[in-house]
């Protein structure tokens, strides 16, 4: 299929800066990137195109800022937190607006929860200052022995673009919690939204302890990972690129928290062929994100007993979706993010449409016509009888396109979901509580869920095994071990006192 697709540009482009050092600024050389609209192709704003000399001017700002903001009592840091919470709250639909203009996805069904989540995310870390406890260690009484929870320094953020303002208020609020200052790389696709979260933090925090750029991977993402200053890269995005950040960590030791991507399992039983697990199932699949989501369960493992009825009730409801203008009220799914991943999008759905022994139960390529032809519009689609084996099995495809697998043995059921590089997700659909835990515990997964199919909630500590990634993040623990380092501190206390005087 050829797709040619020229964006225009719109009536009035949007001029945007980035926060270096408390300053919205433009970038060292003065040149922008444009940003497009999904659902329209329009070029509605630019924002700076960032480099090496704007990373070294932000990390500069952020190793200034660090030693006065790592003092400040935790609990002091999380009230900050919890006022910038309140303002976020405030500009929830704002945010929406933005969220779902710059990355296509629906107002109603994902833009407007991801900024609720937002301010969700600063509130709860918020309330974590006086978490950050050490122990002590019982080395008998001539001795005190204790840990404090220390800041690692200057923490190095890269996020994508499928979820940009929730992944960046996941690193923007546990770093600072934990008394860490920060340099984060917004994705080229969608900048808008996090840079209004990141001016908000400006208004209640002194400068330079956040600072977020504008650029392109490798000519801002690829200096931030590698500046020397840098004491702690967190990362999510796509595997390949998450082993270049973790390559960069090695050549410095510096420790990495790496979310990558997924493929990952939904295994349903005979007495899941309810109208409940298949709503759940459309859930997990973030097909209302057109399925841009790492934890998508994009294969799914169907009981031989229920596999035709359960596609076709699938497929049923899967046809109700209602697809078109992200900023609409109406509708459920918007638009993929751009021609690049549009396209490879497209050429899966051409892998499966080409294989003789695949068959095709609900949608297809994308209209060539009509109005979703004017955006990146991908349909909803299924293809069964695929083998685990295959490319469109095996591959993350970050698109609406659902591989269903057959399975009669249970044992072979778990082999199956666990036969893939990627351990993020995983979900199971059993009425029977006792098998789902015990399906639970054998799936090689960071996260899985019976009988739903939601998103994350503060609180998880949340991240994957395998090439799904390293550390967690989302949580307390997360924040104690991906933003803080422990320091001993022992004492003799058996030193002869001095004369008082
Ligand atoms: P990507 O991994 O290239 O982009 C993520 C971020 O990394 C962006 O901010 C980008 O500018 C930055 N980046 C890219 N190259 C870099 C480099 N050399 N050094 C430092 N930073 C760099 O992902 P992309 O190209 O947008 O999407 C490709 C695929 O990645 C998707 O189809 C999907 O499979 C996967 N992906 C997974 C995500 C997740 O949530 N785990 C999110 C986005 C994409
Ligand atoms: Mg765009």
């Amino acid at each position: 299929m050829a797709l040619a697709h020229e964006p225009t540009t719109a009536a009035t482009v949007q001029k945007h800066q980035m926060l270096i050092d408390g300053q919205m600024v433009d970038s060292a050389t003065g040149e922008t990137i444009t940003i497009e609209s999904p659902s329209t192709r329009e070029i509605f704003a630019t924002v700076p195109r960032g480099n090496g000399e704007d990373v070294n001017r932000a990390v500069a700002a952020a190793s200034k800022a660090l030693p006065a903001w790592s003092k400040v009592a935790p609990r002091d840091r999380g009230k900050i937190l919890l006022k910038i919470a309140d303002a976020l709250e405030a500009e929830i639909e704002n945010l929406a607006k933005i969220i779902a203009q710059e990355t296509g996805n629906a107002i109603r069904t994902q833009a407007r929860p991801e900024a609720t989540l937002v301010a969700d995310v600063f509130r709860y870390f918020g309330g974590l200052g006086s978490e950050l406890k050490g122990e002590t260690i019982p080395l008998g009484e001539n001795v005190l022995s204790y840990t404090r929870r220390e800041p690692l320094g200057v923490v190095g953020a890269i996020i994508p673009w499928n979820a940009p303002v929730m992944l960046g208020a996941l690193k923007i609020a546990p770093a600072l919690c934990a008394g860490n200052t920060l340099v984060m790389k917004a994705a080229e696709d969608a900048p808008l939204g996090i840079m209004r979260v990141a001016e908000i933090c400006q208004q209640f925090l002194p400068a330079g302890i956040v600072n977020v750029l504008t650029g392109t991977g490798a000519e801002c993402g690829g200096p931030l990972s590698e500046h020397p200053e840098i004491r702690k890269l967190s990362f999510t995005g796509s595997t390949a690129v998450g082993k270049l950040i973790m390559k960069a960590a090695a050549d410095r030791i510096v420790p990495v928290s790496l979310e990558l991507g997924g493929k990952s399992p939904s295994i349903v039983y005979p007495d899941a062929n309810e109208d409940w697990a298949i709503d759940g199932m459309i859930n997990a699949m973030r097909f209302t994100r057109q399925s841009q989501s790492c934890t998508a369960g994009s294969r799914l493992f169907l009981h031989d007993s229920i596999f035709d009825s359960f596609l076709e009730e699938l497929a049923a409801k899967l046809d109700a979706i209602k697809i078109g203008d992200p900023l609409s009220e109406e509708i459920d799914m918007g638009a993929i993010i751009n021609n690049k991943q549009f396209t490879k999008v497209c050429g899966y759905v051409e892998d499966g449409l080409n294989q003789d022994d695949t068959q095709l139960i609900c949608g297809g390529l994308p209209p060539e016509s009509g109005p979703l032809s004017k955006g990146y519009f991908a349909v909803p689609t299924i293809f069964a009888n695929t083998s685990n084996d295959w490319r469109l099995a095996r591959e993350e495809i970050f698109g609406p396109v659902l591989v269903a697998i057959r399975w009669k043995d249970e044992d072979e059921a778990i082999r199956m979901a666990n036969d893939s590089h990627y351990g993020l997700a995983a979900y199971v659909w059993t009425r029977d509580i006792a098998r789902g835990i015990n399906a639970a515990h054998n799936i090689e997964a960071g996260w899985v869920q019976v009988n739903q199919g939601l998103g994350q909630v503060p609180g998880h500590s949340y991240g994957g095994v395998k090439q799904s990634g390293i550390g967690r993040e989302f949580s307390l623990e997360g924040m104690l071990d991906s933003f803080t380092q422990r320091k001993n501190v022992t004492i003799n206390l058996a030193t002869p006192p001095a004369p008082l005087t």
